[in-house]
């Protein structure tokens, strides 16, 4: 144990850490870890020749806040204390900042031990529409295609349904995708961003005054790709979680959101509906 390292990630790693999700068979792609990596920080374990054997990264949101995800330990590598040792990196790095991470069940018993504690959950959506025709009558809302002109706007706005601010991350998610933004009565009621990811699209984040508006957005956006379509959703959005269900985007897996210290304010009507990734929140 002695003989493993503890170190920073560096860019040359990424292929590393790439082998790691696909042997959880993670539908990361390069790309998606690159995305990460360039918002975040993150620490690997090796062995003494070199070799990664775990990887977990934090996302600052300002100094109060961060994320923790890409915890993974290679599989013959596990219940050495390896995944341990990169949450203590983690913790020591993000310093004072309230963490937040969505767990899968083999995570459960580690984040336990860190002092992170369950609050609500997380049901991953996967599958290719089989319509793209909106079930329902929305109430006025005009939707029209996110410009980065509007970045600043949305994530003003973002911020208050979030808990903070986060402009980085939507810029980079918009910089390599699209996005969909509501207004009803000249305000902004609603937006959300897609992106090639994994097998196919990811739409996230998505934000919304009601699970209805966000199925609009929503909608709009499948009518604008094709392929497999992933979404991370509170488990008690039931409204949006209903019809992704009833166009074939169905509930694939269920992941536990944990807590260690606060978690964010919510300071508007508006609603995280949908999350970036499970790593960003
Ligand atoms: C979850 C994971 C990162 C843990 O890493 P690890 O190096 O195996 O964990 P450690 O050896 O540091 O163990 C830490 C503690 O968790 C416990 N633990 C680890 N894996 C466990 C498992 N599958 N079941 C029960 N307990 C487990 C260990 O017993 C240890 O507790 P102890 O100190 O009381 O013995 C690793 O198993 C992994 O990569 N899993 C697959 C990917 C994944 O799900 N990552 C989490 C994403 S949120």
């Amino acid at each position: 144990m002695t003989e493993m390292s503890t170190r920073r990630m560096q860019k040359e790693d990424l292929a590393e850490g790439l082998r790691l999700t696909q042997a959880q068979s993670w539908a990361y792609r390069l790309e998606d870890w690159l995305l990460h990596f360039h918002l975040g920080r993150g620490w690997v374990v090796c062995d003494p020749g070199g070799r990664v054997l775990g990887t977990a990264f934090w996302w600052p949101y300002g100094d109060q806040f961060a994320t923790v995800g890409l915890v993974v330990v290679d599989p013959h590598q596990q219940g050495k204390g390896i995944g341990r040792r990169l949450m203590n990196a983690v913790m020591e790095d993000a310093g004072a900042r309230s963490l937040q991470l969505v767990s899968t069940r083999a995570g459960r018993r580690l984040y336990e031990q860190c002092g992170f504690r369950e609050q609500g959950a997380i049901c991953q959506h996967l599958g290719a529409a089989t319509t793209t025709t909106l079930p329902l009558k929305t109430g006025g809302a005009s939707l029209s295609a996110v410009t980065s002109a509007d970045l600043e706007t949305i994530a003003q706005w973002d911020a208050m349904a979030f808990g903070t601010g986060r402009t980085s991350v939507l810029a980079a998610v918009l910089a390599g995708g699209e996005g969909v933004v509501a207004t009803r009565h000249g305000r902004l009621a609603g937006y959300a961003l897609a992106r090639d990811a994994g097998r196919g699209t990811t739409i996230g984040p998505v934000v919304a005054e009601d699970e209805t508006l966000a199925i609009e957005i929503v909608t709009r956006l499948i009518q604008r790709r094709s392929g497999i379509m992933r979404l991370d959703v509170p488990e008690d959005a039931t409204v949006l979680r209903g019809w992704l269900e009833s166009i074939g985007i169905a509930c694939v897996d269920t992941a536990a959101v944990m807590i260690r210290g606060t978690s964010l304010p919510r300071r508007s009507a508006a609603r995280v509906l949908g999350l970036v990734s499970q790593a960003l929140t």
